[in-house]
């Protein structure tokens, strides 16, 4: 018993003397834990005869309650003492400048599809979006161009593998399949534009995998080629920001329009910089035409009710021209210096792009 009270003043003194938290939760573990000296006595009991069990053990079971209590008193002790401290050390200066928040910019094609959007809202036109995974319907059948037509071979198509009913869709190779799916979703008059998306087995400076372009789609009853000249030149003075720029349409061919144009801008490439407007050059910027009259058909459109334009451009390569890039990979590489040179500041005030997402 003596013992006993000897072991009881040598831990209630260290509990007492206890500085921090971790030493009087070691004072406990060397007390009550599974290897502690009140544990090693409650293992005793068991030799020990009825009569000193029921003395020895309620001693026992009275020191491991002082111990406890003392502990429970002591962590509050240590608990309250440790805030405190941190509370006073916790001090900081309100007068200190503030940390400049960090600003994000504007991608270059974000600013320019914004730009474009605006040019062609001003001109009554809808936006129209599709899948990127497409069809070989939409993206070419419809589009007058038939399983052999040679132009296949020039989309550099990625396919996806053959689904159980041996359909292959692929990732679409142009914006042209958005103008079917709204000329068989709507009715005329349209007048949409659809940019978006595009993807080609292809790449070096100026082509990468996935690329962007905008598509222009106009049916009414009387539309015309001029209908469609007014407003490439209208579109390319808005954006390129030029009144007296130099315009040439070109004779080419898309399966999809009939006659078809492609549309030059007069530059200066002189000086080893692009500069829109003045010049002796001329840069290709639009694909275009009249829409072919089996477009029309597979749309169930009568052609000889309806006409319309249609046109498509690379929107990375608008952006090339109008900012001045060399090089169209960077545009999705994520690199902070490029993003910060060639990005935009965000101007605090709603735009179209802004309104659509929202
Ligand atoms: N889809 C064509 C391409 O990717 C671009 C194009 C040309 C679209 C003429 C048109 C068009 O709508 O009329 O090369």
């Amino acid at each position: 018993m003596q013992d006993l009270n000897k072991l009881k003043s040598k831990i209630l003194a260290e509990i007492k003397g206890a500085k921090t938290l971790s030493t009087l939760e070691d004072i406990r573990l060397s007390a009550l834990g599974k290897k502690g000296r009140v544990t090693a006595l409650l293992k005793e009991l068991g030799h020990l005869s009825a009569e000193e069990k029921k003395t020895f053990g309620g001693a026992l079971n009275q020191l491991k309650g002082d111990i406890n209590s003392d502990l429970n008193a002591k962590r509050e002790e240590l608990e309250a003492r440790a805030l405190n401290t941190q509370l006073a050390e916790d001090k900081f200066d309100v007068t200190l400048p503030v940390e400049p928040e960090p600003e994000g910019r504007i991608h270059p094609l974000t600013q320019v599809l914004e730009e474009m959007m605006e040019i062609f809202a001003a001109m009554d036109f809808k936006i129209a979006e599709g899948p990127h995974i497409e069809d070989d319907f939409h993206n070419f059948t419809a589009l007058n161009i038939p399983p052999e037509h040679p132009a296949r071979q020039m989309h550099d198509t990625f396919y996806m593998k053959a689904d159980q009913g041996g359909e292959r869709k692929l990732l679409r190779t142009h914006t042209s399949p958005v103008q079917i799916r709204t000329m068989m979703s709507q009715k005329p008059p349209i007048r949409i534009i659809a940019p978006g998306r595009t993807f080609r087995s292809d790449s070096d400076a100026t082509h990468t995998p996935m690329f962007h372009q905008i598509e222009g789609l106009v049916i009414d009853e009387f539309t015309t080629m001029g209908h469609l000249k007014g407003t490439i030149e209208a579109f390319v003075k808005a954006f390129f920001e030029v009144d007296d720029v130099k315009m040439r349409f070109r004779p080419s061919y898309f399966p999809f329009t009939e006659p078809s144009a492609e549309v030059d801008v007069g530059c200066d490439l002189s000086k080893g910089q692009v500069r829109i407007g003045g010049g002796n050059d001329w840069l290709e910027i639009i694909g275009c035409g009249m829409l072919h009259p089996k477009v029309l058909e597979y749309c169930n459109l009568d052609p000889n009710k309806y006409q319309g334009f249609a046109f498509g451009c690379g929107l990375d390569r608008l952006a090339m021209l109008k900012y001045g890039m060399p090089d169209l990979r960077p545009f999705f590489e994520s690199d902070l210096r490029w993003l910060r040179h060639y990005g935009f500041r965000a101007l605090d005030i709603p735009t179209i792009a802004g309104g659509l997402s929202r």
